[in-house]
């Protein structure tokens, strides 16, 4: 994809799953990028030495974005790091589909699926990442950000489909309608904002996909294009939205789940 020499990029959640391939394609079209992490500071070096290894520029910048404070915290390390550059591409990728600390056993129970057991604090935990996390960075970001800026916001196909994780899918349902209204605020400067929603996706935070017999085949058997999802298969969209070629799609909610669920009862 085209980018004009010397853009920059932050990837929040980039130590592992979709952000980390995001944070390595973007870099592989020439643009330096701020490897963000929340815990995980090792995966995060690890994701900027593989840039490196490919002859790219990265670095690391950290927050849990669920902290107080966490916000300045980042733009803080971040723009140290940029030294009077600007940011051009901002991708709101961290997220959570269950509570932070909910074991995975619980996963795929009615601890999180449903309306019957979830508790305030799981609840806030998911829109605390999903939700406030990535308006109040870019409302940070905004002040560094030009003509020509991208912001592109990582939602799921549980807002089209009537997936369980019903909390998880409000969560990114509020995210896609600030994406629509901020497209809206921010055309007059040249920024446009888009949405991308992908499917089952072959990442951690899918790792029962693996762990329970059938579910890889079944989800294949749901899914149009006939495979799980993979890192790639959604970086390659982001690329395109942060590239010079997207100038005129703004406000845009794009799925790329390969056809997930698109027939009723998803046969
Ligand atoms: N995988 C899928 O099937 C799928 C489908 C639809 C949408 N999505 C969305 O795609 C995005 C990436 O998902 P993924 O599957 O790649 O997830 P993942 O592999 O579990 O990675 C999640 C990333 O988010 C970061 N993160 C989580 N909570 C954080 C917090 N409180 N503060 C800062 N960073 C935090 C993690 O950082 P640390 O580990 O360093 O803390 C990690 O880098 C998410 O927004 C998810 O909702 C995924």
């Amino acid at each position: 994809m085209t980018q004009p020499q010397g853009r920059t990029a932050l990837v929040t959640g980039a130590s592992a799953g979709i952000g980390r391939d995001i944070a390595r394609r973007l870099a592989a079209d020439g643009v330096t990028v701020a490897v963000h992490y929340g815990r995980r500071k090792e995966a995060a070096q690890e994701t900027v030495a593989a840039i490196e290894e490919a002859g790219g520029h990265a670095f690391t910048v950290g927050a849990d974005l669920t902290a107080d404070g966490a916000v300045d915290t980042l733009f803080a390390e971040l723009e140290e790091a940029l030294e009077g550059r600007g940011l051009d591409i901002l991708v709101n990728n961290a997220g959570v589909s269950l509570g932070r600390d909910t074991p995975s056993d619980m996963a795929q129970d009615d601890y999180v699926a449903g309306i019957s057991h979830v508790t305030t604090e799981v609840f806030d935990s998911l829109f605390a990442i999903n939700a406030r996390a990535p308006f109040f960075v870019i409302q940070r970001a905004l002040p560094l950000m030009g003509e020509g800026g991208r912001i592109i916001n990582i939602s799921s196909a549980v807002t089209r489909i009537a997936w369980p994780l019903l909390a998880y899918a409000m969560s990114k349902g509020a995210l896609e309608i600030m994406g629509s209204r901020l497209a809206q605020q921010l055309g007059p400067r040249g920024i446009t904002v888009n949405t991308v929603a992908p499917g089952i996706t072959d990442t951690e935070m899918n790792s029962w996909v693996h762990e329970t017999p059938g579910a890889e085949e079944g989800i294949s058997a749901m899914t149009a294009l006939g495979r799980l999802g993979l890192p790639d298969d959604i970086s390659a969209v982001v690329a395109f939205l942060a590239s010079e070629e997207a100038r005129w799609v703004t406000g845009q909610l794009i799925d790329a789940s390969g056809g997930l669920c698109l027939a009723p009862g998803g046969m």
